[in-house]
């Protein structure tokens, strides 16, 4: 093996600990404590572990959560009533409202319900809008860990070849912009892409978010490159449960100059980015 093995866990310990003690700073200096507000609905036991880590990290960094679980037959109007509740609260300066939602839930719809000031994940249209014609947006999490992480690894991203796998409105298309935004020549590709294998080989900076584990062999990648791989999914190999990428790991880290490995890259970085979101939200909603 000889790529660095990027340490997302460490990483993101530094980010709570820069967000910790800007969280302390708008308590001492304007007595002001950021608030979350995270909203599930119905019992999806993968969202209930996420809601419980994120209530958990957003209090050990100093902030208030504010948890609201409803049940799974909520109705559209009962969970807008709520959200327009949070819209107003001046204590609340993040709404998150965990995905996916039952199906009689029009996901749309409800995110767009959310003011965009308090939209930490970055997903109302407005704020799309925004990081896409590169103004201040709330920017998705987990591309933004991303473009956190390659900084780190990187310094300059500018002129650098990026290809980002993957094209959901979650990270795909938001990494592509950020990669944009720091002057990469940018391509999005996907599972109808021709000639996959070419387009990776290009690639100094390869982002692979397509959710399939293991798709992206080690000869796709260009020597030397950094590999980011957001693909969180979960295997049985000898008969053992296993999480893996969607990068093949061993072959990937035998090529790549640096690798983020499953578990322990990208993931944490996620709710790391979602608490340095809030404390933005809570900046620029006390001036
Ligand atoms: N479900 C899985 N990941 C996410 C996320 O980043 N935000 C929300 N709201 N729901 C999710």
């Amino acid at each position: 093996m000889s790529a660095r093995i990027i340490d997302g866990k460490a990483f993101a310990a530094q980010v709570r600990e820069k967000v910790a003690a800007h969280v302390a700073r708008l308590k001492e200096v304007q007595g002001i404590t950021p608030g979350l507000a995270v909203v599930l609905v119905g019992d999806d036991p993968a969202s209930e572990v996420y809601v419980r880590n994120k209530g958990k990290q957003t209090l050990e960094v100093g902030m208030n959560s504010y948890e609201h679980k409803l049940p799974a037959e909520t109705s559209e109007a009962e969970l807008l009533a709520l959200i327009e509740r949070l819209n107003a609260d001046p204590e609340v300066h993040g709404i998150l409202v965990q995905l996916p939602l039952p199906g009689h839930l029009n996901s749309d719809l409800v995110i767009n319900s959310i003011d965009p000031a308090k939209d930490v994940d970055g997903f109302h249209i407005s704020n799309v809008g925004l990081l896409g014609t590169g103004q201040k947006a709330m920017v998705p999490c987990t591309p933004l860990g991303c473009l956190m992480m390659l900084r780190d690894q990187l310094g300059s991203l500018s002129g650098l070849n990026a290809v980002v796998v993957g094209r959901s409105n979650i990270v795909g298309k938001p990494m592509a912009q950020l990669l944009l935004g720091d002057s990469c020549t940018v391509t999005i590709a996907h599972s109808r892409t021709k000639d996959l294998a070419a387009v990776c080989r290009r690639a100094d900076i390869l982002v692979a978010a397509v959710g399939r584990a293991e798709m992206i062999p080690g000869d796709w990648i260009k020597p030397g490159a950094t590999v980011i791989d957001v693909g969180i999914n979960r295997i049985e190999r000898g008969g053992k449960k296993k999480l893996v990428g969607d990068v093949h790991f061993e072959s990937a880290a035998a090529v790549a100059g640096a690798i983020t490995p499953v578990p322990g890259g990208v993931g944490p970085m996620t709710i790391a980015c979602l608490l340095a979101n809030t404390v933005t939200a809570c900046c620029r909603a006390n001036g």
